[in-house]
């Protein structure tokens, strides 16, 4: 049918038409929030590069986590800063260790919450990169050991599902083997399977202090040219043990979210990350952009690509813009 016959318009015409033929919608079940959680005590402190987004010590990180689940939310993404850092980023797998502790009183207060921790070296190494390095490379396989042992130590603290974020080759068969080995068949791996060498994580490094002492993280992450790679980085993580499969950033990224979902039977997440949420901050309050529906419009449109979950520093504020419409 064309035109007269068809008006595409006559569906638009009142919100209540509208909401009757939409076809995506968000609700607080697709929503991660990350947290930085840091030493110290009575910490509440703002990411110069992310407005509205706090590094918090254990005790403060359990009013923020309190004011998640009112929300409705039930998944948080944790991301450690520890007080040193090494070489071979050793705090990240102690078990007194910032995010080992963290997950073990979030765990204790709240058990239903799902605690997702990010395996990474980056946070904990003094060069910043997200592998150990020898002459001068990132040595694959050195990294994989290290990884498992952080994943083991996150799942001795009672993490529902590990993260791994390094971009190693061979990273999510090794983590499920030793996850496996230690008797944590129940632990889940959503894996960062296409993470692409992105500029949009500035803000999130200057949150941990990560950013790369010496060079860059081309050599491990993806090539943001590549999307036929982006299959073959899906299938080896799936392959390998991934229970989740993770796209990001989000937004310059949705045509490969969209070949991921009609490729692959498996959930999806997409992580819309620190640089996007600097972006939409920075233009809010300089009065250019509405923040609240620019807001709404990317979570709709990561949604409308396929993921399925949706890490996002917004979460909070979804959640509240989600209850709002309900009403
Ligand atoms: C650690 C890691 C990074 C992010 C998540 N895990 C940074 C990086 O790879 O440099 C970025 C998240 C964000 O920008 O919000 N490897």
């Amino acid at each position: 049918m064309l035109f007269p016959e068809y008006r595409a318009r006559r569906l638009r015409r009142t919100e209540n038409l509208r909401s009757l033929v939409r076809e995506t919608h968000l609700t607080v079940d697709d929503l991660i929030y990350p947290l930085f959680i840091c030493e110290g005590e009575k910490v509440k402190q703002e990411v110069k590069s992310m407005p509205g987004v706090y590094r918090f010590s254990l005790d403060t990180l359990i009013d923020e986590v309190i004011s998640v689940l009112e929300l409705g939310i039930k998944a948080v993404l944790l991301f450690g800063i520890p007080s040193k850092k090494d070489e071979i980023g050793g705090s990240a797998f102690a078990s007194d260790g910032i995010i080992q502790r963290a997950v073990k009183t979030l765990k204790e207060k709240f058990p239903e919450l799902v605690v997702i921790t990010d395996v990474c070296l980056c946070e904990y190494t003094s060069h910043g990169h997200c592998g150990i390095v020898r002459n001068g490379e990132i040595d694959n396989d050195l990294t994989l050991e290290q990884l498992a042992r952080i994943a083991v130590s996150h799942a001795k603290a009672g993490a529902d599902i590990v993260a791994p974020s390094d971009m190693m080759d061979g990273r999510v068969a090794r983590i499920r083997e030793a996850l496996d080995e230690a008797g944590f068949v129940q632990v889940a791996i959503m894996s960062y399977a296409v993470k692409y060498c992105s500029a949009f994580y500035g803000p999130f490094r200057e949150a941990v202090d990560s950013a790369p002492k010496f060079g860059d993280r081309k050599s491990y992450q993806m090539d943001p040219a590549n999307s036929r790679e982006a299959l073959r980085e899906a299938y080896l993580d799936i392959e390998e043990g991934a229970d989740i499969i993770m796209v990001k950033p989000a937004l310059p990224y949705l045509d490969i979210v969209k070949m991921l979902r009609e490729e692959f039977n498996y959930p999806i997440a997409v992580y819309q990350v620190s640089g996007e949420y600097a972006m939409i901050k920075a233009a809010s309050q300089m009065g250019w952009l509405d923040e609240e529906k620019v807001i709404w419009e990317t979570l709709l449109s990561i949604k409308r690509a396929g993921a399925d979950l949706i890490i996002t520093y917004f979460a909070k504020k979804a959640a509240e813009l989600i209850l709002k419409r309900g009403k």
